[in-house]
């Protein structure tokens, strides 16, 4: 039998290349070996305010996208997170397994709070919610970004809790991290900072809808660096707005970071841009073409979401009864 792999993204904003190098490009790649589970996380998504028609437009758009990049919703499982009502009854579950300490710690909900006026409990409590997603599939593995990672340790502390009073009930998971050993794309404008699509400044993000003109000019004004001579050299610590290009371009063209730094070698900063640039342009004016395609067919998306969701319920409905029986809910 084939492992099975859940991932989830929320349904908020533009994706961006980001997304994609670091969530999607994976995804694709992963169905080969793999059963997977792909949702769109919309109940994560409202842990922060969302205008009803935006939230509506975002979770079609995202499907078109996932079908764009590749994602066979017939042979995996994609669907949308709320059309499975188990995931909220697992949470709850869980939430009684969870420790107010462990959850008190988590860095991203830590950070969160300290933007955020108003902190509402779903951010508190939205790891957990991962966790049931995560458990609800007998997942062997979830590929995630760096960011993540402490969440899926906490969806491992919580199965081995819960399996130590009630036996092997959940799979224990393990997290694959993205292409890169986890690391994200960067911001353009500040390569220290994850490229994020929440991002105020446009510039420091290409996204997926971002025009050839646009491309070009965001990808002109990135910032690099002043060494004298000019270096192509992968150094995340020392050279981190080149090291993001190069990994831009890595994925790109299906080249190996170290092919890319061979093929640079004596060449300069403009060079790699211009490259970049093409490569990027090209890839996204493909990507643009299968997902409008996707996009106006809504009797398509709405069938997908709909059989996707009956399926994942079937998958989820086994664990959730076992969890309430061996509980003691009758
Ligand atoms: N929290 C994840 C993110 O924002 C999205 C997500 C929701 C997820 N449920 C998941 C990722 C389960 C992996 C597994 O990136």
């Amino acid at each position: 039998m084939k492992k099975i792999i859940f991932s989830g993204i929320q349904p908020t904003g533009l994706l961006t290349i980001g997304n994609y190098i670091g969530a999607l490009s994976q995804w694709k790649e992963l169905q080969k070996k793999y059963f997977c589970i792909y949702c769109i996380a919309d109940l994560h998504s409202l842990t922060i305010y969302q205008k009803k028609e935006i939230l509506n437009k975002n979770i079609l758009d995202i499907l078109a996208i996932f079908l764009a990049c590749g994602i066979d919703p017939e042979n995996n499982i994609l669907f949308v997170q709320s059309h499975v009502p188990q995931h909220v009854q697992l949470n709850w579950i869980l939430n009684c397994f969870t420790n107010f300490g462990e959850i008190k710690r988590m860095t991203q909900f830590k950070q969160k709070m300290s933007f955020h006026k108003n902190i509402n409990i779903g951010l508190f409590n939205y790891p957990i919610l991962m966790a049931a997603d995560i458990l609800l599939y007998r997942t062997n593995k979830v590929p995630v970004g760096k960011d993540q990672i402490q969440h899926i340790e906490l969806t491992r502390n919580i199965a081995y809790r819960f399996n130590h009073i009630y036996g092997n009930i959940f799979t224990i998971p393990k997290k694959i991290l993205n292409h890169n050993n986890g690391s994200c794309i960067m911001s353009l404008t500040n390569p220290q900072k994850k490229m994020s699509k929440s991002d105020s400044n446009k510039n420091s993000i290409i996204n997926l809808f971002d025009n050839d003109d646009i491309v070009k000019q965001k990808i002109k004004n990135a910032i690099t660096d002043s060494d004298n001579p000019p270096s192509i050299k992968y150094d995340l610590k020392n050279k981190p707005g080149i090291s993001n290009l190069l990994a831009i371009l890595a994925n790109m063209t299906n080249c190996s970071i170290e092919q890319l730094e061979q093929n640079f070698k004596n060449k300069n900063y403009n060079n790699l841009k211009e490259s970049t640039i093409n490569h990027l342009c090209l890839f996204l004016n493909k990507l643009r073409k299968k997902y409008f395609f996707y996009r106006k067919d809504e009797k398509y998306l709405k069938y997908i979401m709909m059989n996707g969701s009956k399926r994942a319920k079937k998958h989820a409905n086994i664990i959730l009864n076992k969890v309430y029986n061996i509980i003691g809910l009758i």
